[in-house]
């Protein structure tokens, strides 16, 4: 039986985690059991750094970006030692149970800790849509929307100039928040990890849209695969657009969680806490098909990513 439960959040942060922790809180207290929030992921766990909960400690945050909890990346934490501290910090304070928000390296530590007799659940939190066991994350549908709101807007400008706008997109080598919003934003080129990176084939296909008459060019380009100033240098040297590059960086992070998200982060919080009363530890939480799933954090981790193929082959129809 728990008695107490501690929630964190680690990684990058994403709109929605805020909504999760809520759920996590409430659905605890709920259950009778004591809930005691954790500062800046492992790391805050590691220096014990607690906070009581309340059901009042959660609330006015259901609307709010981030996390009230902060977050942090502890690379330490693959470490059996800092993970056998973490335990013993656990235990000293009576904390039977962890829930994790966080990345795929904030699951291998719920998953260590899991092994050392701490049931932890881990939920899928993150802007990137990168996690395997589950059909979407929390923050991804946010974030998508900040990038599409981006991406519309320079559209306008863009347009007025005859420019081609290049847009980074964060995504940490998964390319979903590029093409999902290249979709969404009709752009004229998406280039993710899935699809390689062509500078000739690119700059050949803006030749071929300039000569056509195009006005304008929106280009979605995933993080981490070339320096996209430079690329705009080159597509003003070389094509009849005057190129322009925008990084949109941090913001895809922050603000309002979406109604999807909150609501898709709220039915997590509560499967985790229904995994965790029924004795269930070391598992992650999922939707798939509409469904709040759990499967084995070891297993969700060596599935192989779901094919986007389909997303891709539609884009280009659609150009
Ligand atoms: O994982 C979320 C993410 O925003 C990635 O998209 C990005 O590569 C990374 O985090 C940025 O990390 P940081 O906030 O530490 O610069």
């Amino acid at each position: 039986m728990i008695r107490k439960l501690g929630i964190l959040t680690s990684g990058g942060d994403s709109p929605g985690m805020n909504a999760a922790i809520r759920a996590v809180t409430r659905c605890a207290l709920g259950n009778g059991i004591e809930v005691v929030g954790i500062k800046d992921g492992y790391k805050g766990l590691i220096n014990a750094d607690f906070v009581p909960f309340n059901k009042g400690s959660v609330s006015e945050i259901l609307s709010r970006g981030g996390t009230i909890l902060g977050s942090a990346r502890l690379p330490e934490f693959k470490e059996p030692a800092v993970v056998d501290k973490a335990c013993e910090i656990l235990r000293e304070n009576e904390i039977d149970a962890l829930v994790v928000i966080g990345g795929d390296g904030s699951y291998r530590g719920a998953k260590a800790l899991t092994d050392r007799g701490i049931n932890c659940i881990g939920l899928p939190g993150t802007i990137d849509n990168d996690i395997t066991g589950t059909d979407e994350t929390i923050g991804f549908d946010t974030a998508l929307q900040t990038v599409v709101e981006a991406v519309d807007k320079l559209r306008d400008t863009s347009s007025s100039h005859h420019r081609c706008s290049v847009v980074e997109v964060m995504g940490n080598h998964c390319g979903d928040l590029a093409v999902y919003s290249g979709i969404a934003c009709g752009a004229e080129i998406v280039v993710t990890p899935e699809t390689g990176y062509d500078e000739e084939d690119i700059l050949e296909r803006l030749r071929y849209l300039d000569n056509l008459g195009k006005n304008h060019a929106i280009v979605i380009i995933s993080e981490k695969i070339c320096d996209v100033e430079g690329l705009a240098r080159k597509i003003s040297a070389t094509t009849g657009f005057s190129g322009r590059s925008t990084v949109l960086g941090h913001i895809q992070r922050g603000g309002s969680p979406s109604p999807k998200d909150r609501v898709l982060a709220s039915r997590m919080g509560e499967k985790a806490v229904d995994l965790l009363v029924s004795g269930v530890g070391g598992h992650c939480v999922g939707i798939m098909n509409n469904e709040i799933i759990s499967l084995p954090i070891n297993e969700a981790l060596s599935m192989p990513k779901t094919s986007r193929k389909a997303l891709y082959r539609l884009f280009d129809r659609l150009v």
